[in-house]
């Protein structure tokens, strides 16, 4: 049994007693759980997989969703070691907590619809043929006029308590020059809740700091130059009413 030393006790037994398997499942078996559990009446395909996660199109009824599936076996997380079976619900339901905690302050991301186990499904965002670029893949389209967007889909984020982690142009989808922040799992919320406030700003100043500085170098080498202090400061204005932040 691969990693079998990082596998606690209860996760062991799962597998030898056949209720959790050691592969991934397959596609086929993915779409019967998201049909089963209800999260869609029919998987059409997968539209993108990461290091965590697929994501699914897929219908409930007559509209279409993106149901993102957490991967219920993996050797390896971002620490290295191996992630426990029970764990990987969490994951899931944390995004979807996250996404809705956003999409109902009005924050431009996907509007949550349902969890269940390790998936949950979302408002898909582009049309049958084709899924919205990723803002890295976007082509003719006028970049001048769409930083801006992306700059103030990222501060309205903010603004409703939510700071992305992971913010780079693999993690917006422009959809009709609209920007559209997906992949909050990692977000973190700077609101009183939780850890301590100062330790929560000062971990929100270093992931803004880092998405600045992505999302300058992108637009940067698409022509249009973006100073990364400048949106730290503008965005770090918006946490304050959380807590208070000096960008540096
Ligand atoms: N709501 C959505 N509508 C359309 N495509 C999506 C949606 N959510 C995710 N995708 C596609 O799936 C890919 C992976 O999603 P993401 O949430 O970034 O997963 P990961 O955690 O694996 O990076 C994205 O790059 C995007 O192409
Ligand atoms: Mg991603």
């Amino acid at each position: 049994m691969p990693n079998a030393p990082y596998l606690d006790a209860s996760v062991r037994w799962r597998i030898q007693s056949g209720q959790v398997a050691l592969r991934e499942p397959r596609y086929r078996e993915v779409a019967a759980f998201l049909t089963e559990v209800g999260l869609a009446t029919e998987v059409l395909r997968l539209i993108g997989s990461g290091k965590e996660a697929d994501v699914y199109l897929g219908r409930d009824g007559s509209s279409l969703v993106a149901v993102k599936v957490y991967r219920t076996y993996r050797t390896v997380n971002q620490v290295g070691r191996t992630m426990k079976l029970d764990a990987i619900g969490h994951l899931a339901s944390w995004e979807f907590e996250l996404l809705h905690y956003a999409w109902s302050d009005g924050a431009p991301v996907p509007r949550p619809i349902r969890r269940e186990e390790h998936a949950f499904s979302m408002q898909y965002l582009g049309n049958l043929d084709r899924p919205a670029p990723r803002l890295k893949d976007v082509v003719d389209i006028d970049m001048a006029a769409l930083a801006p967007r992306v700059v103030g889909g990222v501060e309205r984020l903010v603004e409703a308590g939510v700071v992305h982690t992971d913010l780079s142009p693999y993690n917006i989808l422009v959809d009709r020059m609209t920007p559209w922040i997906i992949d909050v799992g990692k977000c973190l919320r700077v609101d009183r809740l939780g850890a301590p406030p100062w330790l929560k700003v000062h971990q929100a100043g270093e992931a803004l700091a880092a998405g600045a500085r992505h999302l300058a170098r992108f637009f940067g080498s698409r022509g249009v130059p973006l100073d990364p202090s400048e949106l730290l400061a503008r965005w770090g204005q918006r946490i304050e009413r959380f807590g208070g932040f000096d960008p540096r």
